[in-house]
């Protein structure tokens, strides 16, 4: 599903994967071709070396030559010498280049996952973002290393082997031909079905990510829940489909490997026998055949890294297309030409609003709202849970764009500001909020990092936490774990409340962020916004009508409509949800609320 989606945004052909991929070498563009020029260089040592082991024996042994003999070995140490330095410095360089390429790739999807909006991470679960920054960059890395390394050696020392064969024997070399056409077809074979298991491989990777992820941390739940057996099964259910795939696609690739040997050793028989009657019939000289000898098992070695080379990059292309999916995913919103730079005043519009999740889909989420709001009005919105109370609210700071209509706010559509502009106008505390791990003063400060000390206290006043903030052993200072696991629910919100603030905006959202604060908290909260950022306008959204019924006005939401929009008093007159919600959280009437109206 999420494969579908992602591949949607452009990255189906191969070409264009390739491409995204290796733009991302940048810097590291000159060790990666060193890479193989070195390998080259190790190839022509490596091919030299069979031929002065065949004069050894031929001039040096046969004629009684102990010069010859040791003045060839030297040159001989000094030719394999050098082939280990250049193996050296290329694995060196391929290193170097492979690690760099990871570290682009991963800078690269980290910066393109800032763009996102918020319809761009719908698309991607986190889970499946964390196995592509990982896992995938891995794959990636490696094959990237052993292509740069082996792509041009074991080729070139086929070739070169051959030709030497052929040169040393045509008729011996034209053994090898057979061998290696049959064991290429072989090969081809083999990795076909091979391809297809590993690619499933990896798209299972996400589901045991998701599984692992969602367990970890939702852990307490899940102990609350007393699930673990539940969630075990559903963890090594995904780890045995894994384990099921690869055994499947190794069963392939380790077959691969004695078929291989036998070939190579019945070429080495046949020419161990041909080359001894040649030599008999003193056609062939016994150095030739020991350079042979050699050169067949280089063959076989080439072969083999083929092989590899050809499962990495099997293994890494779903990888590649994984990652050049979150690389070349443009976010659904963007800045327009000529952006607007300040909003002048806190006032919101809608006009003809329409919106869902994923346009195209049957039922609108929101539909036809109309609002006009002053700027510094204080606004209550109320309704039943997926009344689309969130989903309005999270069009006014453009965290989706609307699929019909627009939204003004100061006297502009959203779509003309700045976003960055408009966001920091706009400030929102969101339903499900979050702290991260730092002081309290440094999670304040996301709200405004010039902030002073003096502010952020200020702010935490307002939010009412800084009664409980001034009771820690160290006061501001003390240490949020990540997620806020160490604040309770209701502290949370406080400071989320204060973070907002900071913002010092024109407009402040607040949804249901003070459902986890008592009442008598919630209230003084209001009080403070009346009384020191009365120009501010205010949407609160709430489930208890005692947090907003003090509100200028009330907007009563119902299945993705404004159902009511006006003062206490006149809601309490005119709007049957309203008035039988009010009476049941007042004790007057039965146990009704928003999802069970009469
Ligand atoms: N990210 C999303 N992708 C797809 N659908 C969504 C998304 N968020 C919300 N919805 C759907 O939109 C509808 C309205 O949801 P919304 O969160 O706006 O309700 P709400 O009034 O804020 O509810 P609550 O009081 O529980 O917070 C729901 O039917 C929900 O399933
Ligand atoms: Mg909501």
């Amino acid at each position: 599903m999420l494969f579908v989606r992602g591949a949607v945004s452009g990255t189906a052909n191969g070409f264009f994967m390739i491409r995204t991929i290796l733009s991302q070498v940048k810097e590291f563009r000159l060790v990666s071709i060193l890479t193989p020029v070195c390998m080259i260089g190790e190839v022509i040592c490596e091919m030299i070396i069979p031929i002065l082991m065949g004069r050894i024996v031929d001039r040096g042994v046969m004629a009684g030559d102990v010069g010859f003999i040791m003045r060839t070995g030297a040159l001989m140490i000094i030719v394999a010498l050098m082939g280990l330095a250049t193996g050296v410095m290329g694995g060196f360089f391929a290193a170097r280049a492979g690690a760099g390429l990871a570290r682009n790739l991963r800078k690269a999807m980290h910066d393109n996952i800032q763009t996102f909006s918020f319809s761009n991470i719908d698309h991607f679960s986190t889970s499946s973002l964390v196995t592509r920054l990982t896992t995938d960059v891995t794959n990636i890395q490696n094959a990237y290393m052993m292509i740069l390394r082996m792509a041009m050696r074991a080729p070139s020392t086929m070739i070169v082997a051959m030709i030497m064969s052929f040169i040393i024997s045509p008729r011996l070399a034209s053994i090898y031909f057979i061998a290696v056409a049959f064991l290429a077809l072989f090969m081809i074979f083999m990795m076909r079905t091979t391809t297809r298991y590993f690619k499933q491989v990896f798209e299972r990777y996400d589901a045991l990510n998701e599984s692992v992820q969602e367990n970890v941390s939702a852990i307490r739940v899940v102990k609350a829940y007393v699930r673990e057996d539940y969630e075990n099964s559903k963890f090594r259910r995904a780890a045995e489909n894994i384990y099921e795939m690869f055994i499947r696609a190794e069963m392939r690739v380790v077959s691969i490997s004695p078929v291989m040997m036998g070939v190579v050793y019945s070429c080495i028989l046949l020419i161990s026998w041909f080359g001894a009657n040649m030599i008999v019939s003193d056609t062939l000289t016994t150095g030739n055949l020991m350079s042979l000898l050699t050169y067949c098992m280089n063959i076989l070695m080439s072969l083999m890294m083929l092989s590899m080379i050809f499962i990495m990059v099997t293994m890494s292309e779903a990888s590649a297309r994984r990652i050049s999916e979150v690389i070349n995913e443009k976010s659904s919103l963007t800045n327009p030409e000529n952006p607007i730079m300040e909003v002048p005043d806190g006032s919101i519009r809608f006009e003809d609003v329409d919106f869902s999740y994923r346009p195209g889909s049957a039922e609108p989420v929101l539909k036809d709202i109309d609002l006009d709001i002053r700027s510094g009005e204080s606004i209550g919105i109320i309704g039943g849970t997926g009344s689309a109370k969130s989903s309005l609210v999270n069009l006014v700071s453009r965290l989706y764009d609307v699929t019909q209509g627009r939204i003004l706010v100061g006297g502009h559509d959203v779509r003309e500001y700045d976003m960055d502009v408009l966001r920091r106008q706009v400030a929102v505390v969101l339903q499900k909020n979050v702290l991260f791990s730092g002081t309290i003063y440094e999670n304040l400060r996301w709200g405004d990092e010039n902030a002073t000390d003096e502010e952020c206290r200020h702010a935490c006043e307002l939010a009412c936490a800084s009664e409980f903030i001034e009771k820690m052993p160290e006061g501001y200072d003390t240490y949020i774990e990540q997620g806020g696991t160490n604040v309770s629910g209701g502290q949370k919100q406080r400071l989320c409340i204060a973070r907002a603030l900071l913002r010092k905006p024109r407009i402040l959202i607040l949804d249901d962020s003070t459902s986890a604060v008592d009442t008598a908290t919630d209230a003084k909260i209001r009080r403070a916004f009346r009384e020191e950022i009365p120009d501010t306008t205010r949407l609160i959204i709430a489930q208890r009508i005692s947090s907003v019924q003090d509100c200028d006005r009330i907007i009563v939401m119902d299945n993705g409509r404004v159902s009511g929009f006006g003062t206490h008093e006149e809601l309490l007159k005119s709007n049957l949800i309203y008035r039988e919600v009010y009476e049941s959280q007042t004790g007057m009437g039965a146990d009704a609320d928003f999802d069970k109206p009469a």
